[in-house]
């Protein structure tokens, strides 16, 4: 059984549907969410699917170990970044090479980048008037949204959406997808 571990750090929507789509599985469970913050949404759902949770500073992110050794304590295989917002330092990079990966709510290498999460990017798509936009799944490296792309897949934006309605339409195709193109991996690995 491959261990999953999940980074987020808002309503976590998106680790919800990874936890129930594993928790039919045979060959990964998600054995602990990780977050950045303290009352993001995301613990209560995890709670409520009887995934522990763990929650940590920017100082311990950053200037130590700790999250490193609980990762390589627990045998995690896979990190999946699901709405988490800080880039991932360079020791667990370094520790999970081609295991770590991220949904991006855009068709990257378009409105990636620092700053550029959530209703952000869907506000900034909406003003450009884009005609598509949609999801991306990519590996972690360093820098924000540029690791290599694993899978996108699109969406029509209408002149009549705004960033709620993009959101949810985006929303849509994560929830469909992701957990899918992980368990690819996974059986890959
Ligand atoms: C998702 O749309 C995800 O793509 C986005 O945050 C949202 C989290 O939703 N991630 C980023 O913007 C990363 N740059 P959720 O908390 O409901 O899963």
């Amino acid at each position: 059984m491959k261990k999953i571990a999940i980074f987020a750090s808002g309503s976590g929507s998106n680790a919800q549907k990874i936890i129930e789509h594993f928790t039919k599985s045979a060959i990964a469970e998600v054995d602990t969410v990780f977050t950045n913050k303290i009352d993001a949404f995301v613990i209560e759902r995890a709670r409520n699917l009887n995934i522990p949770s763990i929650s940590f500073n920017r100082d311990e992110f950053y200037n130590s170990d700790n999250i490193l050794n609980i990762l390589s304590d627990k045998k995690i295989d896979l990190i999946v970044l699901a709405g988490f917002l800080w880039l991932v330092p360079a020791n667990i990079i370094r520790m999970f090479p081609n295991r770590i990966i991220n949904i991006h709510p855009a068709l990257l290498p378009k409105y990636g980048g620092k700053g550029m999460y959530g209703d952000n990017v869907h506000k900034v798509i909406i003003a450009n008037h884009e005609p598509f936009s949609g999801i991306t799944i990519h590996y972690v490296n360093e820098r924000y949204d540029e690791g290599d792309i694993i899978f996108q897949a699109k969406c029509a934006v209408e002149l009549t959406d705004d960033a709620n309605s993009l959101a949810s339409k985006v929303h849509e195709l994560e929830h469909k997808h992701f957990p899918n193109i992980i368990e690819k991996i996974i059986m890959k690995m």
